[in-house]
């Protein structure tokens, strides 16, 4: 059995209420977690921070222990806002630096100052007759150059990317002085990726796969229906029966096994136990591969999608 990485399971922020989320945070710190994954626009991250804070007061862990990461927002793309944005999230967070930042989308909007909204989110003006998601003119390139910058400045210590395809990949690898240590990407039984995952690990890139657990992040969402979920699957239920284990923790064994950090989300104290106990077993080759035979390159976090269906515009990333 390969040695515990308990990094290689983080707790995924997104959607975890305000009201519960620092109680979330400092018990599943208090239970093992050692990974979070925060964002501006999950708009916690001040109750984070708390979680964060608390857990530390209490010796539960050292800043040290933790690995924290942070993303970019898509309206401060622009060179001169990237600091200010990282700063912002800092301050919230309660912390000196973070152990990685990541630009969350490629996908740049207009600046919308802290006062005015934060997080901004998608809409430029949300008052506006006929709301809509506005682009802004910034290269990617410029962005990274910035990110770059926070990295030497000592305020974070990896720097890294989300939600790029294979070709925006290959194009920053072309210009980045500092390598992007970590690609964060939607993937699951439904959406292997094992392209793009193969790509960044010739960049000796890690990969962290959100939304490990497919549907069930959508549903609260409408975004997917019960009927998707791949804790229904045959491959998945035998796996589950032969080791004794939920298909949940077959399912997230199977993104770790394959080589994956996972981010799994949870508002309840059993199940976020359940989705870090997946250490202790191992998916044969068959059930590895037949899991993996689920794939049906289905996107569940399309921008191509929900930017036309609920902002007004249509943006698409992935062709
Ligand atoms: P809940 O917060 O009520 O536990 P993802 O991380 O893939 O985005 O998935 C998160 C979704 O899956 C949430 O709706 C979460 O609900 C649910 N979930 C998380 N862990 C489990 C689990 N072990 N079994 C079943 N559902 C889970």
């Amino acid at each position: 059995m390969e040695s515990i990485d308990i990094y290689k399971v983080g707790l995924g922020l997104w959607k975890l209420p305000e009201s519960d989320c620092a109680d979330i945070v400092y018990n599943a710190i208090k239970i093992g977690y050692r990974h979070l994954d925060s964002a501006c626009d999950y708009g916690n991250e001040v109750e984070v921070g708390k979680g964060i804070a608390r857990a530390i007061e209490e010796g539960i862990c050292t800043r040290a222990d933790l690995k924290i990461t942070s993303k970019l927002w898509n309206t401060y793309h622009a060179k001169e806002h990237v600091e200010l944005a990282l700063q912002k999230s800092l301050t919230d967070l309660g912390l000196t630096y973070l152990d990685t930042y990541l630009i969350h989308f490629p996908i740049a909007q207009p600046f919308v100052p802290f006062e005015t909204r934060y997080p901004p989110e998608w809409i430029f003006d949300t008052e506006s007759d006929s709301p809509e998601m506005v682009i802004a003119p910034v290269p990617l390139q410029e962005t990274w150059q910035a990110m770059e910058s926070l990295s030497e400045k000592g305020l974070v210590k990896e720097i890294g990317i989300c939600n790029y395809n294979s070709g925006l990949l290959n194009d920053l690898m072309a210009y980045a002085k500092i390598k992007p240590a970590q690609l964060q990407i939607e993937s699951h039984p439904y959406l292997t990726q094992e392209r793009l995952i193969k790509l960044a690990k010739s960049y000796n890139i890690s990969v962290t796969a959100f939304s490990p657990l497919g549907a069930l992040s959508y549903l609260e969402l409408d975004m997917a229906k019960q009927s998707e979920s791949v804790l229904e699957k045959d491959v998945v239920i035998k796996a589950a029966e032969r080791l004794n284990k939920t298909p949940a923790q077959i399912v997230l064994r199977w993104g770790v096994q394959r080589g994956c950090s996972i981010i799994p989300k949870s508002s309840n104290l059993n199940r976020l136990k359940e989705n870090i106990s997946i250490f202790d077993f191992s998916l044969s080759e068959d059930e590895m591969t037949a899991i993996s035979a689920l794939n049906i390159n289905k996107r569940f976090n399309d921008p191509g999608d929900f930017c036309e269906a609920a902002f007004n515009k249509f943006y698409p990333i992935y062709d």
